[in-house]
């Protein structure tokens, strides 16, 4: 008979409550995914009810309040604090965003926070992203050239042209985007995925870079790009409003393109 129910270290687990201090008045709830693989305890969900009166207005706020003022072993990552640096994306309400551009007020309700979904779990709310790093190094995302440069000045490019890349460039490696996609859900070993195959596109097609060819040829593959079937999830996840699936179709243009 087939098992159709998750294996025994995955169910979560009811987990621990912490109770708003004594007086407050303005209190909302934050249900946390909490997990050690280290331990041989199961995945809990735990409960933490805050004082919003002195809590800041971001999920981050929160996240910092409960691990600084309640729950010392709470961990996530954070840095820039500002949609910079791509670190603190999770799943908060159900959608993968980042804790700090995510307003506390738009959540209805207890607010939901679980790790990026689909990668294992390093501790809490972070994700293990090596295979996600490796797959952007695989790209090669930096010029490739085979001209000698200039000797008086730098590579330079028609405003125009920079303004085609100033967008893909903007991507902050958040992995939203590949975490919300279904096709890398299920083949997150041998398909590149939106954030890594954005970061090709933008070395495509920088008029600068001289191995367009070999980039394409690496991407010819029925995994590494043809996995993508335009289900959209992408785009709408990314907290920057970038598109990875345009991207992705332009890649599969220019790919037929170069075959007449
Ligand atoms: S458009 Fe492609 S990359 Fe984006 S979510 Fe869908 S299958 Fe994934
Ligand atoms: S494309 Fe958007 S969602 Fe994907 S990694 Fe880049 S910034 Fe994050
Ligand atoms: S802490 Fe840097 S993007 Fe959220």
């Amino acid at each position: 008979m087939p098992q159709f129910r998750l294996p025994e270290n995955s169910r979560v687990q009811p987990g621990k409550s912490h109770a708003a201090p004594a007086g407050a008045k303005n209190v909302k709830t934050f249900r946390i995914y909490r997990f050690d693989p280290d331990s041989n305890q199961k995945p809990r969900v735990d409960t933490y009810e805050l004082d919003m009166s002195s809590c800041g207005p971001m999920v981050l706020d929160a996240l910092i309040k409960i691990k600084n003022e309640v729950d010392s072993t709470l961990t996530f990552r954070r840095s820039c604090r500002e949609g910079i640096c791509g670190s603190c994306a999770m799943n908060i309400d159900g959608v993968n965003t980042l804790a700090c551009t995510k307003a506390i007020s738009e959540i209805k309700g207890d607010a939901k926070i679980y790790p990026l979904p689909h990668l294992p779990v390093i501790k809490d709310l972070v994700p293990d992203l090596t295979n996600f790093y490796a797959q952007y190094a695989s790209v090669k995302p930096w010029l490739q050239t085979r001209t000698p440069a200039p000797p008086d000045r730098e590579r330079l490019q028609s405003k125009e042209d920079q303004e085609k890349i100033d967008r893909p460039s903007a991507c902050i490696l958040c992995a939203c985007c590949s975490t919300s996609c279904p096709s890398y859900w299920w083949n997150s070993d041998r398909y590149l995925g939106p954030a890594a195959l954005l970061a090709a596109y933008r070395w495509i097609i920088d008029t600068r870079d001289e191995a367009t060819g070999e980039r394409l040829d690496e991407l010819e593959d029925p995994f590494r790009l043809y996995r993508c079937h335009t289900i959209m999830n992408c785009a709408q996840a990314c907290p920057k409003d970038l598109n990875p699936a345009k991207a992705i179709a332009e890649i599969k243009k220019l790919i037929v393109e170069r075959q007449h």
